[in-house]
């Protein structure tokens, strides 16, 4: 696997393997690399001959006061996974050269990045798009790889995608869960035993309302008690959101119809986590 820090090396190395016609698959990443991560790059590698990965911790998508500095770095062991996942060529940028003094330009998508975790976390989705829309300029992917379980972050792109004319295919690949439920996210790594158990109402909540739906019941507000009332009973979380939403616009909806999206975010201790599930 070849490493790459420099971003006109990175540019030069994706423009010779789009002129040779080689289908790219493009995984993007934060690092401190779990299973979920991994089932993007197994899809990637399904899909196209070559993947690509970048890992980068993207300070513009930190609000001052949120996890950046102690945001698990672990890229010694990243790129051992990346390796034996047969990733070809990982770009693994520093903040400066990502963001060269006096850059200043950003990528906002006004509406739906102000909408669940836009709302919650002001400026984050904004950090995202102008990340994404900056390595998607440098890798030049035909298809890029996204999990469902940062499904803000997805809808957002998905419109920038569209809007900007990058000529890629948005691939969103299915959530990955521990055996018990809990939705993987390099965020677990700072939740305590007990903490780890509180997490769970999360999934639990997700699921009664997909049971509840499953049985019949399609009135958003009915399913939104019934998933506040299995949160209710957990101790030492705070919930950010539990909502209903259309999975591209993120507006609430009155009746959860297929491929609409229920979504949580709560805070166990001082830990941010989401999930969400669309129905089916
Ligand atoms: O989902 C992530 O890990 C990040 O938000 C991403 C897409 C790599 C941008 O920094």
């Amino acid at each position: 696997m070849q490493i790459v820090k420099s971003i006109a090396e990175m540019q030069s190395i994706c423009r010779n393997l789009r002129t040779q016609g080689i289908t790219m698959g493009f995984v993007p990443t934060m690092g401190a690399l779990h299973k979920g991560h991994l089932s993007l790059i197994q899809r990637a590698r399904s899909e196209c001959k070559t993947v690509v990965a970048s890992i980068f911790v993207n300070p513009l998508q930190f609000a001052p006061g949120e996890d950046f500095a102690q945001y698990p770095r672990t890229f010694e062991e990243d790129c051992r996974q990346l390796e034996s996942e047969g990733v070809a060529v990982l770009f693994a940028p520093d903040a400066t050269e990502m963001y060269p003094n006096g850059a200043v330009t950003t990528i906002t998508v006004p509406g739906i990045g102000d909408r669940l975790d836009g709302a919650s976390r002001p400026g984050h989705l904004t950090g995202v798009a102008t990340v994404v829309a900056k390595l998607f300029h440098l890798v030049a992917p035909h298809r890029a790889y996204f999990g469902q379980k940062d499904a803000a972050q997805l809808a957002v792109l998905r419109q920038m995608i569209q809007d900007l004319n990058f000529d890629l295919e948005l691939v969103s690949c299915a959530i990955v869960r521990d055996a018990d439920g809990l939705a993987l996210s390099s965020r677990n790594k700072y939740l305590s035993v007990l903490e780890r158990e509180q997490a769970l109402v999360l999934h639990r909540a997700l699921t009664k309302i997909e049971q509840s739906i499953a049985e019949g019941e399609r009135h958003s507000s009915t399913l939104l008690q019934i998933g506040r009332n299995t949160l209710e009973t957990a101790t030492g979380i705070r919930v950010d959101y539990l909502a209903i939403v259309d999975a591209r616009s993120l507006l609430p909806v009155a009746t959860a119809e297929r491929g609409v999206l229920v979504a949580v975010a709560a805070f166990i201790g001082r830990t941010r986590l989401i999930d969400n599930f669309l129905v089916a």
